[in-house]
């Protein structure tokens, strides 16, 4: 099976007018394209993690407009206007914690606002989407670079979730950093965490890695602990959902619980997040948290582990507070505390 770092080979991808993705609930076990021409199709996509991983759900989100603008009959320039917005409603309400899907969508209606005719309406959005697409390599590629310079020789570093090729366009995030830290030509290991309920850790993380040829070992959540106090891992990359200007990092569930334990072993804590997953103007209390159906913890796969109607809570991310952050590396650089002046700073520069 061929898949991930191979550049060629994207997430997601827009060919013949249609939205080509990888449908991850199929990894590790099939490798599995869909296409979609229909942005409603998109929408439901994202909502039940065909597509997953905050850059890989921007980038949907524009194609997902792409689409809508191909299906508009509308012969005005306002009546497109008024189909996008209905169509950037139901894609914005399919997941409400990753903002990059907010700035995917919010790019295309400015770019689509400028323009002054149906037809140059629709080619911009188009053309827009795709250089989004690419760009999100590319930023991925820098990022891992910046990144790549906090990790040394036989560094173990422990990832949770996937923040890999999966979970953008191409390449990764804080994969992408442990690919660049590899690539420089330092010898690393990783422990990636199983991530239950849905997995992502063992599922996409794991496979990726282990395809790429990187040193992987898989661990159960519960083993965090073990494997720090052990001295089995001597830094930490994740990925992020949301950032805000407070350094407050929105990622997968059971991130908080990795960051608080390797602060209790003095372990480095990095976030890899491009400047797109900021939200620089929301504050803890104002960011949503998605709750997601309780029988993706009642059960492995198809097996049920658990008795029937027993009362769920699961919530799809946490947040990890400032104060046990060592670094969050972007394509613009590496903000370190105090978060509120770097992270304006990395604005700044932009
Ligand atoms: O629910 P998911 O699989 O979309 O959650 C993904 C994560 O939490 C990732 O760690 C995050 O999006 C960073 S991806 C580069």
């Amino acid at each position: 099976m061929t898949i991930s770092t191979n550049l060629s080979l994207r997430t997601v991808e827009w060919k013949d007018n249609k939205v080509r993705m990888i449908d991850q609930t199929k990894l590790p076990n099939e490798l599995v394209f869909v296409e979609y021409d229909d942005f409603n199709q998109v929408a439901e996509a994202i909502r039940t993690l065909v597509v997953r991983g905050a850059p890989a759900i921007g980038v949907s989100g524009a194609f997902g407009l792409a689409l809508a603008a191909l299906q508009s009959k509308a012969e005005t320039k306002e009546k497109l206007l008024d189909d996008l917005e209905s169509a950037r409603k139901i894609l914005f309400e399919t997941r409400p914690t990753a903002i990059n899907l907010k700035w995917g969508l919010d790019k295309i209606i400015q770019i689509a606002k400028q323009e002054q005719n149906v037809s140059d309406i629709k080619e911009s959005i188009i053309k827009t989407a795709k250089q989004m697409a690419d760009e999100d390599i590319q930023i991925n590629m820098t990022m891992g670079k910046n990144g790549s310079i906090l990790f040394d020789n036989n560094d173990t570093i422990m990832t949770h979730c996937n923040a890999g090729a999966l979970a953008t366009v191409a390449y990764g995030t804080a994969l992408g950093v442990i690919r660049a830290t590899k690539d420089s030509g330092k010898k690393i290991k990783v422990i990636a965490t199983e991530t239950r309920p849905v997995q992502q850790g063992s599922r996409l993380t794991a496979f990726e890695l282990k395809h790429d040829g990187i040193d992987v070992s898989l661990i159960p959540d519960t083993a965090v602990g073990y494997s720090m106090s052990n001295g089995l891992v001597n830094k930490v990359v994740v990925g992020a959902d949301r950032v805000l200007r407070t350094g407050h990092v929105y990622n997968k569930i059971g991130t908080y619980q990795v960051a608080t334990m390797a602060k209790q072993h003095g372990i480095p804590f990095y976030v890899a997040a491009p400047l797109s997953t900021f939200d620089m103007i929301s504050s803890p209390k104002d960011v949503v948290i998605e709750m997601r159906k309780g029988t993706e913890v009642t059960g492995v796969g198809e097996k049920k582990t658990a008795p029937d109607d027993i009362n769920v809570i699961n919530p799809a991310f946490d947040m990890t507070p400032p104060e046990l952050i060592t670094g969050i590396i972007t394509e613009k650089g590496v903000a370190k505390p105090p978060y509120e002046e770097s992270i304006k700073k990395l604005f700044e520069a932009n």
